[in-house]
C-alpha cells in the first residue's frame, strides 16, 4: 500500500446539536479548555505522518481557515512583547512541511458527499478521514494505529468501538470476523440500524483509512438513511472489490458532537491540563463535596 499522506476533515455539517453556539461558529472550533477540536484532529494526523490536510468546509467555517493561517499581526505583537512561549505555541499550530487545502461543500448532503468533494485533490492514493467532533485521547493516536493496520493487512480500515445496543441507530454498524485481538475483517456494514435488527454492536467512529476506489462508489450512492449520501453505503459497496478491516484502536473516544460527550472531554482533559488541572480538580472535589449545584 502507498504511503498515506492525505487526510480529509469533513467540517461542513450543520452542528445542530450545538445551536446556538454553532450558528456562526463551526462546531470544530469549540475548544476543549484552550484548544479547538479541529486542532486535536490535525495533531493526530500529523503524528500519523499526514502532510496534506484537506478540509471540506461549508458556510460559517471561515474560522477554521483563519485558525490554520499565519496570524501575522498577533505574532508581531507577541514578538514585540517578548511573549516567546505564546509565539512558539502559535507557530506550532501548523508545523513546517504541513499544507492545508480547503474545498467547499456547497450543501451539507451527507458525510459521503463531503468526502467525495475531495476526490480530485486526493486522486489515486489511499487517504485518511478524521471527524474532528470525535475526539480520541490516546497515545499513540487512533489514526497512527489504524495506518499501521492498513499497511499490515492491505486494505481500508475503519475505526470502531463497541457501543450499547440501544445506541446502534446513531452509528454505522459492522458485521465482521476476527483477524487479531483488535482487528476484524468486515463482511457487511449498515448505517444507523435499529437496536433489534443491528447485526452487532461494533460501531464505526470518526476515523477511516480508505482506498481511492471508494470515490467511484460514492458517486453511485443514492441518498440513504436520513436523506443523506452516506459514506457507509460507499464502504458497503467497496466490500465487493477490496478487503475492509475494522480496528478497535486504544484510547478514549469522546463524542464531542453531543453536549454530554463534549462536557466529559472538557472535564477529563481540564483535570490533566498543565496550567489549570490541579486547581480545577480541587474545585470539582469541593463542589461535589458540597453537593452543589
Ligand atoms: P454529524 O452527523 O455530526 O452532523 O456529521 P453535523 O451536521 O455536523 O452535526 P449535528 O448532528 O447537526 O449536530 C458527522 C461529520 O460529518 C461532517 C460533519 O461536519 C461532521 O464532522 N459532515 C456531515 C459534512 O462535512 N458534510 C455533511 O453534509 C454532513
Amino acid at each position: 500500500m502507498k504511503k498515506i499522506r492525505k487526510c480529509i476533515f469533513p467540517v461542513a455539517g450543520l452542528g445542530t446539536r450545538f445551536l446556538p453556539a454553532t450558528k456562526a461558529t463551526p462546531k470544530e472550533m469549540l475548544p476543549i479548555v484552550d484548544k479547538p477540536l479541529i486542532q486535536f484532529a490535525v495533531e493526530e494526523a500529523i503524528e500519523a505522518g499526514i502532510t496534506e490536510m484537506i478540509f471540506v468546509t461549508g458556510r460559517t467555517k471561515r474560522a477554521i481557515e483563519d485558525h490554520f493561517d499565519k496570524a501575522y499581526e498577533l505574532e508581531t505583537e507577541l514578538a514585540l512583547k517578548n511573549k516567546n512561549d505564546l509565539l512558539d505555541m502559535l507557530k506550532a499550530v501548523l508545523p513546517n512541511g504541513v499544507n492545508c487545502i480547503y474545498i467547499r461543500q456547497a450543501e451539507p448532503l451527507g458525510l459521503g458527499h463531503a468526502v467525495g468533494c475531495a476526490a480530485s485533490v486526493v486522486d489515486d492514493e489511499p487517504f485518511a478521514v478524521i471527524l474532528a467532533d470525535d475526539l480520541v485521547d490516546g497515545k499513540p493516536g487512533a489514526l497512527k494505529q489504524m495506518i499501521e493496520v492498513a499497511h499490515k493487512y492491505g486494505g481500508s480500515v475503519l475505526g470502531v468501538e463497541d457501543v450499547p445496543r440501544d445506541r446502534t441507530h446513531q452509528y454505522g454498524i459492522v458485521s465482521s470476523t476476527k483477524v487479531d485481538e483488535r482487528t476484524e475483517k468486515l463482511t457487511a456494514i449498515v448505517e444507523k440500524p435499529k437496536p433489534d435488527v443491528a447485526p452487532s454492536t461494533l460501531a464505526v467512529v470518526g476515523r477511516y483509512v480508505l482506498t481511492p476506489k471508494v470515490f467511484e462508489l460514492i458517486g453511485a450512492v443514492k441518498a440513504g438513511a436520513v436523506g443523506e449520501i452516506q459514506l457507509t453505503d460507499a464502504i458497503s459497496a467497496l466490500l465487493a472489490y477490496e478487503p475492509v478491516f475494522a480496528h478497535r484502536f486504544t484510547g478514549t473516544r469522546y463524542d464531542c458532537g453531543s453536549k454530554i460527550g463534549y462536557l466529559k472531554a472538557t472535564v477529563d482533559l481540564a483535570r490533566r491540563h498543565p496550567e489549570v488541572g490541579a486547581d480545577f480538580t480541587a474545585y470539582l472535589q469541593e463542589t461535589m463535596n458540597q453537593g452543589k449545584p
